[in-house]
């Protein structure tokens, strides 16, 4: 059968380290209370040349290394994201000049933090009818400059950083070598990934790939959490007027317990849509928004917390680059062997939520 098989994988964060002590200087919180409430220890924040396309164009490359493809391969950008550089061009067709992809077409997608799961959906739709098509997904936030850095609510909670991956049909040739395009650390970026690649048995091509999603939306609690106004540019924060910008606001108890109840459903029901059970799940990849919400997860699904991934508490929420960029950590961790079955969930503003199977 055919399906979108990832085949590379890459992430980009910004330099800038932003600790919860450095938060206490400027909002009435403490790292305690952070920690203790969202297991949070730090975040990266964008600064100048680390734009979301920036951030996502560097995540792409280091994708396109380990898929062992070209950027003149992709025949389609798609990038999730709430905040592009601005509202047009899309930050697609941003990344798509940075890396001379020049046969893609691209788009972005706005599903907040659901984005990078709503685009690997709508990619392994574009393969299923054309399975020699080489798609790169991508989920890039900057948040930082849609963040009110008064409101200590929400202020500690988000982050920036950008996660990508290379799909093509699961019946393609994959690994090649690199070619031109790629920057001048591509073949030492290679040169890592392939030791770093497992040689454990992998399991039957047909079987591999995207399995299948549950993916929802409600727009009826779009209040709960959201983000009004256009995006810019990297706004200094330090200016006097930053605030008088849109910024994100949420209800944040609210939004604990739809997360909570929306992951736990969605997951259900890919499970039973896809026949597969809570102990066949190799590996969890769940949005990174608050340790609690992923621990109850957890939880819920009686799953050994080793096989849940957490990086919360080093990047914060960083909405639709969450689970791009664990994805890419946990990959180059060697936790990922073919054949192995690994669950994503998101929640995000929408509300939008939803789970997909992939068997690796
Ligand atoms: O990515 C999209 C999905 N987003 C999420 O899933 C986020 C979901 N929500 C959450 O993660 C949590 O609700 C938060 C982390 C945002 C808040 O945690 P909470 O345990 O729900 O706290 P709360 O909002 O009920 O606030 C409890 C107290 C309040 O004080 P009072 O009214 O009890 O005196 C807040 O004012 O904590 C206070 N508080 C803080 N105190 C110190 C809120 N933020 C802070 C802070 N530092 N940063």
């Amino acid at each position: 059968m055919n399906r979108a098989m990832i085949i590379g994988t890459g992430s980009a964060l910004p330099t800038r380290v932003l600790d919860n002590a450095e938060l206490e200087r400027m909002v009435e919180t403490t790292d305690e209370w952070i920690t203790s409430r969202t297991g949070i220890k730090t975040r990266r924040i964008a600064g100048a040349g680390e734009e979301t396309s920036k951030l996502a164009t560097a995540a792409a490359r280091r994708a396109l290394v380990m898929a062992g493809i070209t950027p003149i391969e992709l025949d389609l950008i798609l990038v999730g994201t709430i905040t592009p550089d601005m509202t047009m061009p899309s930050c697609a067709c941003l990344v798509q000049k940075e890396l001379k992809a020049t046969r893609a077409f691209a788009f972005d997608l706005n599903a907040a933090c659901s984005g990078f799961l709503y685009a690997l959906d709508v990619a392994d739709k574009y393969i299923r009818s054309d399975p020699k098509l080489k798609i790169m997904v991508i989920g890039a936030e900057t948040l930082s400059t849609r963040v009110d850095w008064q409101d200590r609510n929400t202020c500690v909670l988000f982050g920036d950083g950008a996660g990508a991956c290379v799909v093509t049909g699961n019946h393609q040739r994959h690994g090649s070598d690199p070619g031109e395009g790629l920057g001048d650390d591509a073949g030492k970026d290679k040169a890592e990934d392939d030791q770093k690649k497992e040689t454990r048995p992998g399991a039957d091509e047909d079987e591999r790939g995207y399995l299948g999603a549950k993916l929802y939306a409600d727009g009826n609690l779009w209040e709960l959490l959201h983000l009004e106004g256009a995006p810019g540019r990297n706004p200094d924060l330090s200016r006097a007027d930053h605030n008088s910008e849109p910024s994100i606001k949420m209800y944040g108890p609210e939004v604990f317990r739809h997360a909570v109840r929306a992951m736990a459903d969605a997951v259900d029901k890919v499970l039973i849509e896809q026949g597969v059970s809570v102990k066949q799940l190799c590996l969890i990849i769940p949005h990174q928004a608050n340790i609690r919400i992923i621990h109850s997860l957890g939880e819920h699904l009686a799953l050994p917390l080793e096989k849940v991934y957490v990086n919360v508490d080093k990047y914060g929420n960083t909405s639709a680059a969450t689970i791009p960029i664990a994805l890419d950590e946990a990959n180059r961790q060697g936790r990922l062997a073919a054949g192995d079955l690994l669950l994503l969930c998101s929640f995000g503003g929408g509300f939008t939520w939803g789970a997909s199977l992939i068997r690796w």
